[in-house]
């Protein structure tokens, strides 16, 4: 029994280190925040836990965001879309099943036009020696200047970055 469904880690579905080490060496900055992790599975010095409950506070930083996969998993998309809004994060990478049949996939990633990265074979997750029985995506979400001819595409608050608010004022 060293399969997917294993262990109880397993059920946790904690991402492989070495997924997060390769995100960190392209953008060249460890993550700063996981909204949803345990302290044993947690992939940033700061991290929140289900007692915590990611889903009701804050978020801040370059954010590693591998969310319960269940029927909450849409409640964690809408967050972490109003989250990119904060004027607190810079970035979030998601790592996702992926349902692209799905309301959540369609309404918070391809309509907010974040990109995709689908992954070749199965991931790891946890403990698992058994590939997950389901396809996997990457879904790098930037905050966005929703001023439609926005030069700069800078820090973004409130849907505006930094350059088109003080143009605007
Ligand atoms: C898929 S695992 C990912 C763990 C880790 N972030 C990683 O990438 O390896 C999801 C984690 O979310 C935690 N969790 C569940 N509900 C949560 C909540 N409301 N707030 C914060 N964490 C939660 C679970 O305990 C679990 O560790």
């Amino acid at each position: 029994m060293g399969g997917y469904m294993a262990t109880a880690k397993t059920v946790e579905w904690a991402t492989p280190q070495w997924r997060v080490d390769e995100w960190v060496e392209e953008l060249g900055k460890p993550f700063t925040f996981d909204p949803c992790a345990t302290p044993e599975n947690a992939k940033a010095a700061e991290f929140l836990t289900e007692d915590d409950d990611g889903l009701k506070s804050p978020w801040w930083g370059r954010v590693w965001l591998n969310p319960p996969y269940g029927s909450g998993l849409k409640d964690w998309m809408v967050k972490a879309n109003e989250e990119l809004n904060s004027g607190r994060v810079e970035i979030i990478v998601a790592l996702l099943p992926a349902r692209t049949d799905t309301k959540w996939f369609h309404e918070s990633v391809v309509e907010r036009g974040h990109e995709v990265r689908f992954i070749k074979g199965r991931v790891r997750y946890g403990e698992g020696v058994s590939p997950a029985p389901f396809p996997s995506i990457y879904v790098v979400m930037r905050p966005k200047c929703e001023v439609s001819d926005c030069p700069t595409q800078g820090r973004v608050y409130r849907g505006m970055c930094e350059g088109c608010r003080r143009s605007s004022a």
